[in-house]
């Protein structure tokens, strides 16, 4: 099982990496990514393709295995959505109702959860949704939060990072008054384009390798993919070009910017800012977006690269990737580029409504990450942990104990940082955020709200979305429930589960310690 393997492997994996970086033999990583050359062109996932039934805009997702040529002419073993690798762009506007269709032609169970979205429990697609071989899963929700750049992943139970790492993710571009109205470049593929960031190994054979050796934040991989492709470039033909960027990958943290300019912030995990910001860099831990503007001369190329992370008092960074240059998507600008207007934006009709207010919090809840707990448990699908009253507003304080990477990710909501260890957070993470880099020992306090969808039974996910982490049990489940209402047991709860932990010593806490962290003020 992985999960014992890992807690057996890590600490000597780490003194292992210890001793060697002490004899010299490591430059400064000992997870480098190779360097390539940019001539393939960016592969742009396709918009998906709808249909309108009863005012209700359908997608049809089926996760699939095929092969992928990520190099020429060596076939890759990978899952997508509609096709071999990732999926299409899905694309819908505020005040519509969507439907996916989800079908499982793989030999296995999997899930599609949409990640960052405000939407009813049932229709999440976490672990209590897996979707059977061969099955069709069909969710619908009415889209009610502001234009962003969210994506679906599969969550499968203790499967999520395999499921991720093969192929399966994609975008989820929500629109609404603002985007719309904003002047920021806005042509899909053209001037405004998803830039999907991943890394992988490859074996002698050119078959992704996932390794299994407990390697502290999982697998970080020696090549690099943006959209799928290695070594990409995109033509530019604009003064200006918007890159939805997206960390999907199941372990590293990127450090993304220019070398030669600067770049302008518009939008974090859930939607714009108040203001753009001009930036050097941003970092980006799995699950984490952010909206990035870029200008251009005329004929010139520049690359996004991706820096030294600065992963705060992480213990041994050069080997959780914090020593890692490299470049990840070349932009050529072509002779004669299309103006483009300066980046802005008109509040939303709706900013009222979304607005976050710290005075109205009534609770404030406590969680403390360790190796793979959080609060000192494991995942149980049978366990709910927090019981959330609907149209309530919180503070969630996060922190991780231990000198390793992590990164919070909390289902549902997105939520606003009010400061981190005390300090105003910096302009990268003063957006709305669904999913935030921990650094070690620093508190996070998260306002959030739970507006909608009372189901006392079927819960959403709070966990950290490195993905190994993630399914060693670093997870745990929230329900909201109305006013008065009390907690009920989640509907299939194979939490005796899957047999590789679920019967240690941490399965102890039952539901009825369920609110042990939250205390009233
Ligand atoms: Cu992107 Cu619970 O995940
Ligand atoms: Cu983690």
């Amino acid at each position: 099982m992985r999960r014992a393997g890992a807690l057996a492997a890590g600490p000597a994996a780490l003194v292992l990496v210890l001793a060697l970086a002490g004899c010299g033999a490591i430059p400064g990583s000992v997870t480098p990514v190779d360097e390539t050359e940019f001539t393939n062109e960016l592969a742009v996932p396709p918009l998906a393709p709808s249909r309108t039934v009863d005012g209700t805009r359908v997608f049809e997702l089926t996760a699939q295995e095929g092969t992928t040529e990520f190099r020429p002419g060596v076939r890759t073993e990978t899952w997508g959505f509609n096709g071999s690798y990732l999926g299409p762009t899905l694309r819908a506007e505020r005040g519509e109702r969507v439907a996916v269709e989800v079908t499982n032609e793989l030999g296995e169970p999997t899930s599609v959860h949409w990640h960052g979205m405000h939407l009813p429990a049932a229709m999440d697609g976490g672990p209590h949704q897996e979707v059977e071989p061969g099955a069709t899963w069909r969710p619908t929700w009415e889209i009610d939060q502001p234009a962003a750049s969210l994506w679906y992943h599969p969550h499968p139970h203790g499967a999520t990072e395999k499921h991720v790492y093969r192929g399966l993710a994609g975008m989820f571009l929500l629109d609404d008054d603002v985007s719309r109205a904003a002047a920021l470049p806005q042509e899909y593929g053209v001037d405004d384009v998803p830039v999907i960031v991943q890394d992988k190994v490859f074996d002698d054979d050119g078959q992704l390798e996932l390794s299994d050796d407990g390697s502290e934040p999982g697998t970080l991989g020696g090549t690099v993919l943006a959209n799928g492709t290695v070594g990409a470039y995109h033509e530019v033909t604009t003064e200006r070009v918007r890159l939805r960027l997206l960390n999907g990958s199941t372990a590293r943290t990127y450090q993304l910017g220019f070398q030669d300019r600067d770049l302008e912030l518009v939008a974090t995990d859930g939607g714009l800012l108040d203001d753009p910001v001009t930036l050097e860099q941003v970092r980006l831990a799995p699950g984490e977006r952010a909206e990035v503007v870029v200008e251009l001369e005329p004929g010139e190329t520049t690359r996004l690269h991706s820096f030294e992370a600065d992963l705060g008092g992480v213990v041994v960074p050069f080997a959780m990737g914090g020593n890692d240059a490299f470049d990840v998507l070349e932009l050529r600008a072509a002779d004669e580029l299309t103006p483009s207007p300066e980046p802005a934006w008109e509040p939303s009709v709706h900013a009222a409504r979304d607005a976050l207010h710290e005075d109205s919090a009534k609770v404030t809840r406590t969680f403390e990450l360790d190796d793979r707990q959080i609060n000192g448990r494991r995942m149980d699908m049978g366990r709910i942990d927090e019981v959330v009253t609907e149209g309530d507003t919180e503070i969630w304080e996060v922190r991780s104990t231990v000198p390793m990477p992590h990164s919070f990710h909390v289902h549902d909501v997105q939520f606003r940082i009010l400061s981190v260890d005390g300090d105003a957070p910096p302009p990268e993470l003063a957006g709305p955020k669904d999913t935030v880099y921990l650094e070690p020992n620093r508190t996070y306090r998260l306002l959030m709200r739970f507006d909608d969808y009372a189901d006392p039974e079927v819960p959403y996910m709070f966990h950290c979305h490195m993905l190994l982490h993630e399914d060693e049990g670093m997870m745990g489940q929230f329900v909201v429930v109305g006013p008065g209402q009390e907690a009920g047991t989640p509907p299939d709860g194979h939490g005796d589960g899957h047999g590789d932990g679920h019967g240690d010593a941490h399965s102890d806490a039952d539901s009825d310690d369920a609110d042990a962290h939250a205390g009233h003020h």
